[in-house]
């Protein structure tokens, strides 16, 4: 069972909601990043028909989901905006084991099982924090929805290509790691 180790503070979300142009912006980048990272799993692992076949429509399910904040966007009259430095990102990419292929591509899957369960956590404070007459709350409920079920898309997936006793052990050790790497990190108005 993939739980987080720590709660995001909810001042978190008094900074999304008082630069909301600045969050949907980094929103859409982060949908379009994971797009490409989905691609890259399927580039990397073109002989993993089960895990080529998953990233292939999550990539086009996280490019709809670029897309839907896009929109909402647009619709602010707002452009999407140049991508910022990701520093929760750039820590967690540090984190997997890139010297043996079988051991960064079991990093790989339990980081992102990782990172979809926060990204699930965020999408889901910011859908109960807004008011039942705003349109993205619902948008919010939705995406949180379809984060939950990546978390456990990428943890199967990596339960089906190692040992499950490696990936909850590996699991372990990220997730205490993913809280560290959170609690250095200053709260801004962006996903992470
Ligand atoms: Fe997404
Ligand atoms: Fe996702």
């Amino acid at each position: 069972m993939l739980r987080l180790r720590s709660q995001t503070p909810s001042e978190w979300i008094d900074i999304v909601r008082r630069d909301l142009p600045t969050f949907l912006r980094d929103h859409a980048h982060n949908e379009r990043k994971v797009s490409q990272s989905a691609l890259a799993l399927a580039k990397d692992n073109p002989e993993r028909v089960e895990l080529t076949d998953a990233m292939v429509d999550l990539a086009a399910e996280e490019l709809d989901h670029f897309r839907q904040v896009y929109v909402r966007l647009r619709e602010r009259g707002l452009t999407l905006g140049f991508d910022r430095p990701d520093p929760y990102m750039t820590a967690m990419r540090k984190l997997m084991r890139k010297h043996d292929t079988d051991l960064y591509l079991l990093d790989r899957l339990v980081l992102f099982s990782i990172i979809e369960a926060r990204g699930f956590e965020r999408f889901h404070m910011m859908a109960e924090a807004l008011p039942e007459d705003d349109p993205l709350k619902a948008f919010y409920r939705d995406v949180a929805r379809d984060e939950a079920l990546h978390r456990v898309l990428f943890l199967k997936l990596a339960k089906l290509y190692f040992p499950e006793a490696d990936v909850d052990a590996r699991l372990d050790e990220l997730l205490e790691e993913e809280a560290k790497v959170l609690a250095i990190l200053p709260l801004r108005a962006s996903v992470h």
